[in-house]
């Protein structure tokens, strides 16, 4: 495992930010998973940067997100397509048709679990996955419990996730309880792994992750285990 300390969120993402740029330039054709949350939203304003100064092209990447919001719309402006539209794939010359999510409004959820995991195999495997960092210590949405080996799944949300992302809905009884998420099996196949670690907030649970035993009470711990993963973090560790 690469660690790589920065000194604050600009830093991270303009390292974050350039390491994507350099897998994508380095392959005909790339596949990115890519991650939400308010982690890697200076990231992707840095790629739009690098797009617009043709730096470097997204006409040939697909991307695979990690996890959607069950109930919510790819329109509502809190589901994780909306965001992802907004915050990056309306804004480079990516083909919306090579982005994919989890549709939140699927009739059958476990049905759009298995296709979406024959999608990743189909179009996979993912060559640089993005991830953040729960404050539980959750990857995706596979909170503490989840199985090593979990494949895309319905999932529960803990009370403490829901609390976390309350702050971007008007209130605590509009935030899902229930999402599809990439399983930690799924998101293990990646070739490479870039976890992306921002705020003093997070200290206790990254150094559990870093150096804790690997358990699933400590999702993100089983990332001590994958061939090539960078941690990069502002935090002093
Ligand atoms: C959500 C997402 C995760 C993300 C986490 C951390 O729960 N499902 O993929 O890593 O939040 O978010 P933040 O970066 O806002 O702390």
């Amino acid at each position: 495992m690469e660690i790589i300390k920065t000194k604050n969120n600009d830093e991270l993402s303009a390292k974050a930010a350039e390491i994507i740029a350099d897998k994508v330039k380095s392959m005909d054709k790339p596949v990115l998973g890519l991650a939400t949350g308010s982690t890697p939203v200076v990231t992707y304003e840095k790629l739009i940067e690098k797009v617009k100064a043709e730096e470097v092209s997204f006409k040939n990447v697909k991307t695979f997100n990690l996890d959607e919001y069950i109930g919510l719309s790819g329109e509502h402006e809190n589901s994780y397509r909306y965001f992802m539209n907004d915050i990056l794939f309306n804004h480079i010359d990516i083909d919306l048709k090579n982005t994919y999510i989890p549709n939140g409004l699927a009739e059958d959820a476990a049905e759009e679990c298995a296709a979406y995991e024959a999608l990743i195999k189909a179009e996979g495997p993912i060559d640089l996955q993005i991830l953040g960092l729960g404050l539980n210590g959750h990857i995706a949405f596979n909170e503490p419990g989840s199985s090593f080996e979990g494949r895309t799944q319905e999932t529960k949300l803990t009370a403490s996730t829901i609390e976390a992302n309350a702050r971007f809905f008007d209130s605590m009884d509009e935030v899902p309880t229930t999402a599809v998420t990439m399983g930690i099996g799924t998101i293990l196949e990646a070739k490479e792994i870039l976890l992306l670690v921002q705020g003093e907030a997070k200290a206790e649970i990254l150094k559990e992750v870093l150096n804790g035993p690997v358990t699933e009470d400590v999702p993100g711990s089983i990332l001590q285990k994958h061939p090539n993963v960078t941690v990069i973090t502002d935090i002093e560790l």
